[in-house]
């Protein structure tokens, strides 16, 4: 398993190019099984999530390929498979994005019910709700979904559930209605611009989607739906990322290859707490201030603040001066970040689905772990800015949704290594001395024998 070793406190300089959003690489990569023919998609980014998709629609009888110049072609054929396994689906929960397509396209499908999720409760009972609206037979057995059709019907569906709508739940109602017979229409569809860009991708097939970013879409099901080529939108989490990440570790930043328009509410944001940020194009130039100033801040729907840069907002808002609140009204319970932070000096309390954080100027080296994706993108943030050496553990959950994050931040003066995480790779400046416990009158002798602390490797080992 690799960890990262961060030496913390270099100013970020220079240009990083974001690439394309796993968000709607996913359920577009899954509704590539809608057409007729050779999809070819651009700008999927390469992650172990899109891996994982690819062998998911693999097992469904279609062909993945990637081509010399990045493109991802994707043909279906007439298969009739219809089951996405558990021990596919259970490394990925964006895998239920097959559900809509497979009905759809195939009449049936049998697909794994994700299971718990570290970011917390996920079910998937509006996705079922709205197949079951255009007419499907849906059951639960033995951990699966079961979903069949002969035909579906046009239906009037509301979306809406306690914490919102839903982004894949609506693009997986998508995929069932273009085959609807008449008229659906969607209430509380999910705005987000993966679920535009999702639709865009199907009306260019042949599909007639209208309403995309609204809460109200009109689909008129039925029509010949043909393979296209596309390009994926840019990925707003990872320009958000990188933007708060030149925002704390100092430095002028220049985030190339965003839409500015998909990241309003982030950009606002930053420029309130005092963070220079000047658009050119689909550029940002971030200047990161002398001093940060605190706010607070609320995760919520399109186009509100994304609960995916919850974390990461968390790490920035620890070193502004004054208090800050951030609730994530999306997934209240996705706070498995703190307890890490606070290793890091950070002063965080959690209240329900809010953390109140005092802010402390500068945060410290320490050894964290990763429990998700976006919790490890906020813990190597706070690592680049933080006094002295960090180790991060569990870096595959970042490696699951951030294409080449280490090396775009290495190539603008962070310093990041990836090792094999083993004891021996431990940097010394993490170890506590004899001389730093004698005071505390603590006898290290009693203790279990620490690992073998050896020096860090050299920023030129080998990167695996
Ligand atoms: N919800 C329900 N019932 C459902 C579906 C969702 O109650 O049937 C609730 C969820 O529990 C949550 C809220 O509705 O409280 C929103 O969940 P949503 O369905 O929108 O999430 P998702 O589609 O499973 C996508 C992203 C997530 C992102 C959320 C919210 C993909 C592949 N995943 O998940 O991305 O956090 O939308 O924007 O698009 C990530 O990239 O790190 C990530 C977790």
């Amino acid at each position: 398993m690799d960890m990262f070793v961060v030496r913390g406190g270099r100013p970020l300089r220079g240009r990083v190019t974001v690439s394309g959003a796993k968000n709607a690489a996913l359920p577009i990569m899954a509704a590539a099984l809608v057409a007729n023919g050779t999809t070819v998609l651009r700008g999927i980014p390469d992650l172990v999530d899109v891996t994982t998709l690819s062998s998911v629609l693999r097992s469904l009888g279609m062909n993945v390929e990637r081509k010399a110049d990045g493109a991802l072609v994707l043909t279906t054929s007439d298969d009739q498979r219809c089951l996405a396994d558990y021990e596919l689906v259970r490394r990925m929960r964006a895998s239920v994005c097959v559900l809509g397509p497979l009905l759809g396209r195939r009449g049936r499908a049998c697909v794994s019910l994700p299971g718990g999720c570290n970011i917390g409760h996920r079910p998937i009972d509006l996705h079922l709700k709205g197949l079951r609206a255009l007419g499907a037979q849906i059951t639960i057995d033995r951990g699966y979904v079961f979903a069949r059709a002969d035909r579906l019907v046009g239906a009037d569906i509301y979306l809406g559930g306690s914490f919102g709508s839903t982004v894949t739940g609506t693009c997986n109602v998508l995929c069932a209605a273009i085959f609807a017979e008449g008229v659906t229409t969607i209430s509380a569809a999910a705005c987000e611009p993966e679920v535009v860009d999702l639709g865009r991708f199907l009306n260019a097939m042949g599909a007639r989607i209208e309403g995309l970013g609204t809460p109200h879409l009109r689909i008129e099901g039925g029509h010949e739906l043909n393979a296209v080529e596309h390009t994926i939108i840019p990925d707003r989490i990872e320009a958000a990322t990188l933007m708060i990440a030149g925002a704390m570790a100092g430095g002028r930043l220049q985030v190339d290859g965003l839409d500015p328009s998909h990241l309003s509410a982030v950009i606002d944001a930053l420029r309130t707490m005092g963070v220079g940020i000047e658009i050119t194009g689909r550029t940002a130039t971030v200047v990161a201030p002398e001093r940060l100033r605190s706010l607070d801040i609320t995760a919520l729907p399109y186009p509100g603040i994304p609960t995916d840069v919850q974390a990461q907002f968390t790490a920035l808002l620890s070193m502004a001066e004054g208090i800050s609140v951030v609730t994530d009204k999306i997934f209240p319970d996705r706070f498995m970040h703190i307890p890490e932070l606070m290793r890091m000096g950070a002063n965080v309390r959690r209240e329900g689905a809010s953390s109140i954080i005092g802010g402390i100027g500068t945060l410290t080296g320490a050894c964290v772990m990763a429990s998700d994706l976006r919790a490890s993108a906020a813990l190597l943030l706070a690592a680049l800015a933080a006094d002295g050496e960090s180790v991060i553990r569990r870096v595959y959950h970042l490696d699951r949704g951030y294409e080449q994050l280490e090396q775009k931040l290495n190539q603008v003066g962070a310093d990041i290594v990836r090792v094999d995480d083993l004891p021996e790779t431990m940097p010394v400046s993490l170890q506590l001395s004899d001389e730093e416990l004698r005071p505390l009158a603590i006898d290290s002798s009693d203790s279990p024998p620490p690992p073998k602390f050896l020096k860090r490797p050299t920023k030129s080992a080998p990167v695996t």
